[in-house]
C-alpha cells in the first residue's frame, strides 16, 4: 500500500518514505523556483557555443541563480562541486563542469537545480553545438517527446508506471535503449524525495498519482544498449558501449485534472534549436 502525506505547512522538513500531498502553497513556491530554473537554462543559450568551457558555463549557472534569490542546490550536495551537470555525448548525467571545451557537433545536457525560498526547481534540457550530426539530432527530439509523454500520462487516477510504460514504448520503437539506473524523483522542500519515478514500466502498476504530488519527469536514453558506467570520479554515468545519450527534465505537480509543469521555459527554449 502506498502512504501518503498531506502537507499542511507545519510539519518539519523529511524525507520520510510517504508520498507528500501539497496545497496552494507548495504550488506557488515550486511555481517560483521552477520558473527561476528554467530561466538560468535560458540564460545560457547564447553561451553554449563551440569554445566554451564546461566551467564557464557552471559559473554562468551560479550567477544567475543568485541573481534571482536562489543557490544552486547541487553545489556541495554530498559532495558534488558544480552549480550545475554538463554531461557531454556518451555522458549520461552528473557530468561535472570542469576544463573541457564544447566542440562543434557535440551535444550536452545541461541540468540545473535552483533552491529558492525553500523549494527545489530541477530541470534540463539538451543543447546542440554548433553543427550536429542528423543521428545526434533525431535521438535529441525523440527523448525530448519521451519526457512529454511522460508528462501527458502525469494525472489523477493514473499509476506512476503509466509515465514509464508511455515513455518505454516511444523510445523503444525508435530502438534506443532507456537507462533504468538512474530515475525521476519527488521534491519541493527537499530536492530528492519519494517517490522514484522510473522511465520505464507497465501501464497501471505503481502508486496512485493524485493531485498535490510533486515530482521530476527526467528519462535518459541511449543511441545504444541502456547500460551505464559510474566513472572514477564517483559521478560521471557514461554508456558502457559509448554511444550517445540524451536526456530532458521537467519538474510537474499534479493537478485536479492533469499536471502544471513548473519549468517551462519563459522564453519558449524547450527544445532545440534554439534559434
Ligand atoms: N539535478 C539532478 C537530478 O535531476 C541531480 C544532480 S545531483 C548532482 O536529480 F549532485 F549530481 F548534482
Ligand atoms: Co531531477
Ligand atoms: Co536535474
Amino acid at each position: 500500500m502506498t502512504e501518503y502525506q498531506v502537507i499542511t505547512g507545519a510539519e518539519p522538513l523529511s524525507r520520510s518514505g510517504a508520498i507528500k500531498l501539497h496545497g496552494p502553497e507548495g504550488f506557488a513556491g515550486m511555481r517560483r523556483a521552477g520558473r527561476a530554473a528554467a530561466e538560468v537554462l535560458d540564460a545560457l543559450v547564447p553561451h553554449v557555443r563551440p569554445g566554451v568551457t564546461t566551467q564557464e558555463i557552471d559559473d554562468i549557472v551560479h550567477r544567475e541563480m543568485l541573481a534571482r534569490g536562489g543557490v544552486p542546490a547541487t553545489l556541495g550536495y554530498r559532495g558534488f562541486t558544480g552549480s550545475c551537470c554538463t554531461s557531454i555525448n556518451h555522458v549520461v548525467c552528473h557530468g561535472i563542469p570542469g576544463e573541457r571545451v564544447l566542440k562543434d557537433g557535440d551535444i550536452v545536457n545541461i541540468d540545473v537545480t535552483i533552491f529558492l525560498d525553500g523549494w527545489h526547481g530541477d530541470t534540463s534540457r539538451m543543447f546542440l553545438v554548433g553543427d550536429v550530426p542528423v543521428k545526434a539530432k533525431r535521438l535529441v527530439d525523440v527523448t525530448y517527446e519521451c519526457m512529454m509523454l511522460g508528462i501527458a500520462a502525469a494525472k489523477p487516477g493514473h499509476h506512476l508506471g503509466d509515465i514509464g510504460a508511455a515513455i518505454q514504448a516511444y523510445a523503444e520503437r525508435h530502438r534506443y535503449g532507456i537507462v533504468r539506473d538512474f530515475c525521476g524523483h519527488g521534491l519541493g522542500r527537499v530536492f530528492h524525495d519519494a517517490p522514484e519515478v522510473v522511465h520505464a514500466g507497465r501501464p497501471g502498476t505503481g502508486p496512485e498519482l493524485r493531485p498535490g504530488m510533486f515530482f521530476t519527469i527526467e528519462p535518459m536514453i541511449n543511441i545504444g544498449k541502456p547500460a551505464v558506467k559510474v566513472l572514477e570520479d564517483g559521478w560521471t554515468a557514461v554508456t558502457r558501449d559509448r554511444t550517445l545519450s540524451a536526456q530532458f527534465e521537467h519538474s510537474v505537480g499534479i493537478t485536479e485534472d492533469g499536471c502544471e509543469v513548473f519549468t517551462k521555459s519563459p522564453a519558449g527554449y524547450d527544445k532545440p534549436p534554439y534559434s
